[in-house]
């Protein structure tokens, strides 16, 4: 393993060690993580200027960020983040699952709000470099694995609404376990057909947070009448299914997996994308289409409509158990988990775990 100052030399990154004494807590229980409760002990930075690009990359002990109050991702939201995991397998290595995919997505997103994206290859190896002098805090709980935020904000201080000429990419780790409280157990979904998440053509297809404050009050709403998440429907009909959650969805509809086609609304995942490719592969039908609510009420009445999941990397495949529609609750197949939902998850979290082999070379090691 390279040492600190073979990554020093490497990428010219600037490594100060957090001092024994003023580490991080650590987690008491690997069974009790939570999701992003715990952070680790380093943060990575970069920053950027107009005319200058990326520049001072450095780990740093976690600590709060120094802003100006006036910085513009403070007051008109020029925010992207992105969210991906590293795993420990059994023989004690740590990989991450498809993490050029993550930056790219995240670099992509940074476009759609006049932000500069960063070098792919160049901070996954600063990434890299971060997780290393963090080993410690990748989980060795099957199921719990460390999540890494990385995060570019506007910088400039500046009240005009305007693109920001300066900006700070940071990244922070902590160690994760089940998003949902239900775990890989059946969710209860609520629909709205009063909130909306995102338009064709807004920004709901990039992970920025204007995209989660938006949907947080129905997620409110949904919670306090007992159901896990709200299923979005799309602005301008209230009739297609988008997204349900933060996560993708899928629909089993007698043997073919139905999800909804990206049409600038709906976040395209890399679990998603994952998902598609494995069942593509194993002969399942797939289909990227416009699906109804009400194709999903029927389905579900007439049976034909056999398994509904979430994808995302916090969740990776959650399947969902009952549908709450306007007053009505829908148990979908009879609330078991279905058989695709439970392959798929296997299959997944084997490959990331570093248990089943990864033919599309998904995986990237870390700590050999
Ligand atoms: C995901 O990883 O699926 C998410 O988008 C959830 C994250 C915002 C916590």
């Amino acid at each position: 393993m390279p040492t600190s100052q073979d990554e020093k030399a490497d990428l010219g990154i600037k490594i100060s060690e957090v001092e024994p004494a003023k580490r991080r807590p650590r987690p008491p229980d690997e069974d009790k993580l939570g999701f992003g409760a715990f952070f680790s002990d380093h943060m990575l930075y970069l920053d950027y200027e107009e005319g200058r690009g990326w520049h001072s990359p450095r780990i740093e002990p976690y600590g709060p960020l120094s802003l100006d109050p006036a910085a513009l991702a403070l007051h008109y939201g020029q925010q992207v983040f992105d969210g991906l995991k590293a795993f420990r397998t059994k023989d004690g290595a740590v990989q991450l699952f498809r993490p050029k995919d993550y930056l790219e997505r995240m670099n992509r997103s940074a476009r759609r709000l006049c932000m500069p994206g960063v070098d792919v290859e160049l901070v996954l190896e600063a990434l890299k470099a971060l997780v290393r002098i963090d080993s410690e805090w990748v989980p060795r709980k099957r199921g719990a694995s460390l999540y890494i935020r990385p995060v570019t904000i506007a910088t400039e201080a500046a009240l005009g609404v305007k693109v920001s000429g300066e900006y700070s990419f940071f990244v922070l780790t902590g160690p994760v376990g089940a998003y949902y409280a239900e775990g890989f157990n059946l969710t209860r979904i609520l629909v709205t057909d009063r909130y909306v998440r995102a338009v064709r053509g807004g920004i709901g297809e990039v992970k920025t947070a204007g995209n989660y404050a938006a949907s947080l009050l129905a997620a409110e709403g949904a919670y306090a009448e007992g159901y896990t998440q709200v299923l979005w429907l799309d602005a301008c009909n209230r009739s297609y299914v988008e997204e349900v959650g933060t996560s993708n969805i899928f629909f089993v509809v007698e043997d073919v997996l139905v999800t909804p086609p990206l049409g600038g609304s709906i976040l395209p995942g890399v679990t998603r994308r994952s998902v598609i490719q494995l069942a593509t592969d194993w002969g399942v039908r797939v289909e990227e289409r416009p699906i109804t609510i009400e194709e999903v009420i029927e389905g579900i009445g007439a049976g034909t409509l056999k398994e509904i999941f979430a994808s995302g990397t916090a969740a990776v495949i959650s399947p969902v158990g009952q549908i709450g529609y306007q007053g009505q609750d829908y148990t979908v197949n009879q609330g078991a988990v279905g058989d695709l939902s439970q392959r798929l998850f296997d299959e997944i979290t084997g490959i990331q775990y570093g248990e089943r082999p990864d033919p599309y070379g998904w995986i990237e090691r870390v700590v050999p």
